[in-house]
């Protein structure tokens, strides 16, 4: 018992030891970025189209949404997380966003916090992901998932792949091996839509392949460029004099050239890590993905002034979106993601390095 509440304090101390840096300004990659900067849509001094005419309406995982957004997982477990949960999702419900719960690991160690990822009472229509690690389905019955998922009425599993993030962290993973076939065995007997994603160091076309082969049909790149979670656990160890630790702060697959890696492999992609602005999403959609996702800004929108924080932010990435899609000539999403495009610096190398498909020139 006494080894059990150590376990749950340690849950809960990791989980407030991760939102701590997003109070003030996250942690972000230092020397990497997107990519994104290298795709350039073209500007379009004649448009023709007005605003309000701009239908940023995309389908992905089987349901349409109005926007092609989605605030992709982060957090559960804790009392403020819960909050944090409730309130995003009730943002989401209200901007008809995707909603990604952060990992379900507390909750299937201890049904008691259950409660902090319940949020389908305030949030009702809301396409809902609830969040487990590859590492821990090695662990754990699909029986209990499907029953987390009915408690919690979710509507897909996203699996996130972090062995970067596990490597730093002191307490984390070191065993990798067998995380594909639990995958696998997953896929097979889940009544649910399965995205496996990444959490900031990006999708490769080898790993996509991998995933698709065994019959994941939706993936979130999240690449490198916005969130390090190298640099989360280097500072929450205090190993910032650590230089073989320092230098996997900004380890990882850019962001475009995750996109560009697996946009023809699996059905659908969510293009995440370092969008920020409504012009990067509209920059991953034209490279090919079909939805972007975003995590720190909207945490830290929230931390600094709540619920109203979150929800300006996010109405001003999807006002960012239509501005772009305009500028770049585009009434809809497939427009924009045919859309006439100019690629340039190490993104193009990439992509002829990696003899990855040119679309839309
Ligand atoms: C505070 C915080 C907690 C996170 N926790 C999770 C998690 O539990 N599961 C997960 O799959 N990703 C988690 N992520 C990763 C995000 O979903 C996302 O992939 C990553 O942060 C890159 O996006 P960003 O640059 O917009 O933050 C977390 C991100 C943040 C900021």
């Amino acid at each position: 018992m006494a080894e059990e509440i150590t376990r749950n304090e340690s849950v809960e101390q990791r989980k407030k030891d991760h939102l701590k840096p997003f109070r003030q300004g996250g942690v972000n990659a230092r020397d990497a970025s997107t990519w994104l900067e290298h795709v350039h849509l073209l500007h379009d001094a004649l448009p023709e189209i007005s605003k309000d005419e701009i239908d940023t309406s995309a389908e992905f995982c089987g349901r349409r949404f109005s926007s092609p957004l989605f605030i992709t997982g982060m957090t559960g477990g804790t009392k403020e997380a819960q909050t944090i949960n409730r309130q995003l999702a009730q943002v989401a419900q209200e901007l008809d966003l995707g909603f990604g719960l952060g990992s379900g690991r507390a909750m299937l160690d201890h049904e008691e916090l259950t409660e902090t990822y319940m949020v389908r009472d305030v949030a009702p229509d809301i396409f809902l992901a609830w969040n487990l690690g590859g590492v821990q389905l090695l662990h754990t019955e699909v029986t209990k998932i499907s029953k987390a998922m009915d408690e919690l009425k979710a509507d897909a599993l996203c699996v996130h792949l972090n062995p970067a993030q596990e490597l730093v962290q002191p307490e984390g993973d070191r065993d990798f091996r067998g995380v594909l076939d639990a995958i696998s065995r997953l896929v097979k007997g889940f009544d649910w839509p399965i995205i496996v994603k990444e959490t900031g160091a990006g999708i490769s076309k080898k790993v996509a392949g991998m995933l698709v082969d065994v019959g994941v049909e939706w993936l979130d790149v999240a690449g490198c460029g916005g969130t390090s979670w190298p640099g989360v656990e280097l500072l929450r160890s205090g190993k910032e004099d650590d230089p073989n630790a320092q230098a996997l702060w900004d380890w990882g697959i850019p962001t475009a050239a995750a996109i560009a890696e697996t946009r023809k492999q699996a059905k659908g992609i969510i293009a995440s890590g370092g969008i920020r602005t409504g012009l990067d999403a509209a920059r991953a959609l034209a490279l090919g993905a079909d939805m972007a996702g975003v995590a720190s800004p909207v945490l830290q929108a929230w931390f600094s002034a709540g619920k109203k924080g979150a929800h300006d932010y996010l109405s001003g990435l999807k006002d960012g979106l239509v501005n772009s899609m305009l500028l770049a000539g585009c009434k809809d999403i497939p427009q924009l993601q045919d859309a006439p495009r100019v690629v340039t610096g190490p993104l193009l190398l990439w992509i002829q390095q990696r003899n990855l498909e040119q679309t839309g020139v």
